[in-house]
């Protein structure tokens, strides 16, 4: 992949939060989602690259745009998967939460999963973790790995996990290791995301949430040095067939390298609202400001980008020469 890709990606992820964000603490979800994929799909289109959405909005009868298979970019260029998720946390966004992101993920051809659209059990730690943690190990055991990686004691660790019913078990468990818990309604991205952050205060990610999702942030955290694990976690028989129609098994342990092959992807967020990690979008008159993160796994490169936009030169976000 062209190196410069990182920054055209991030004025797709710009251009996606900057339209939803508009619609922050609206309580309408559906339009904030529909705003940031109308955007991100208009400026992937002037990049040039010949890019097929593997992860999207939906097959291609369910979902207008960004839908999966379809054709992005100029049509020259790199042949790259993309994977994307134009508004992670449209509840958050319509509930003026913490956290919500307009989040992509490009990798050379075939060499990111084709998750199906169910869940995904996920654990998640940063760099210094990194190879501690394991799926199949018990929650005492994964919350006394990273405590002993860290020099920390038990109840210093604070693990983030899905405010779900279906990880209350996970939940239970930590409580009774006696370790922090942040319980987070949305937005299981940036909680793998935050792993990697010290100053976040987050220390591993645990919990089922989306399978889409789990992909884009394994792709984060093999360019961030940290540690990815999922399992496919169908609720009946037909997700079960559906794993296997994709030729997924659904009971293997997913590792960094199954979710993304290789050492090349990229990896670009900005924030919508305010999040540990970045500011969310601010408005001033004709004026916007962005905070976003694009990093890539083949450098090692990671950097934080604030964009300051003149809305009324680019009122749809491209230049139109
Ligand atoms: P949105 O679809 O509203 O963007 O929600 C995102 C999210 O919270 C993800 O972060 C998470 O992986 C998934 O939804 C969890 O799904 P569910 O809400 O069905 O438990």
């Amino acid at each position: 992949m062209e190196r410069s890709l990182s920054m055209e990606l991030v004025r797709v992820t710009e251009a996606a939060a900057l339209q939803s964000a508009r619609w922050v603490g609206k309580g309408l979800k559906d339009d904030a989602d529909d705003a940031a994929t109308t955007a991100m799909r208009t400026v992937f289109d002037t990049i040039p690259m010949r890019g097929t959405v593997v992860i999207g909005e939906g097959e291609m009868d369910e979902a207008p745009m960004l839908y999966i298979g379809e054709e992005l970019g100029t049509g020259e260029g790199p042949d790259i998967d993309i994977a994307v998720d134009p508004l992670e946390g449209t509840s958050i966004v319509a509930n003026g939460g913490w956290n919500a992101m307009t989040v992509l993920a490009v990798a050379d051809k075939g060499n990111l999963l084709h998750a199906p659209d169910m869940y995904m059990h996920k654990i998640a730690v940063g760099p210094d973790c990194n190879g501690v943690v394991d799926l199949d190990a018990s929650v005492r055991e994964n919350i006394e790995a990273v405590a002993k990686a860290k020099n920390k004691d038990v109840s210093e660790v604070t693990v983030t996990i899905l405010k779900r019913e279906r990880n209350q078990q996970i939940i239970d468990e930590i409580r009774e290791v006696g370790s922090r818990i942040k319980l987070i309604d949305n937005g299981d991205v940036a909680a793998a995301v935050n792993t990697c952050f010290d100053w976040t205060g987050v220390d591993m990610m645990l919990g089922s949430g989306g399978a889409p999702e789990g992909v884009i942030a394994a792709v984060a955290m093999k360019c961030l040095g940290g540690d990815f694990q999922a399992r496919l976690f169908p609720h009946s028989d037909e997700e079960r067939e559906r794993c296997k129609h994709m030729g997924i098994d659904p009971d293997k342990k997913l590792v960094l390298d199954d979710l993304v092959t290789g050492d090349d992807a990229i990896f670009a967020a900005t924030a919508v609202t305010e999040g540990e990690l970045m500011r969310g979008v601010r408005f001033k008159g004709q004026h916007a400001e962005t905070s976003s993160i694009v990093m890539r796994a083949k450098s090692g490169t990671l950097r934080f980008i604030n964009g300051t936009h003149r809305l009324d030169k680019k009122p749809n976000m491209v230049l139109d020469n």
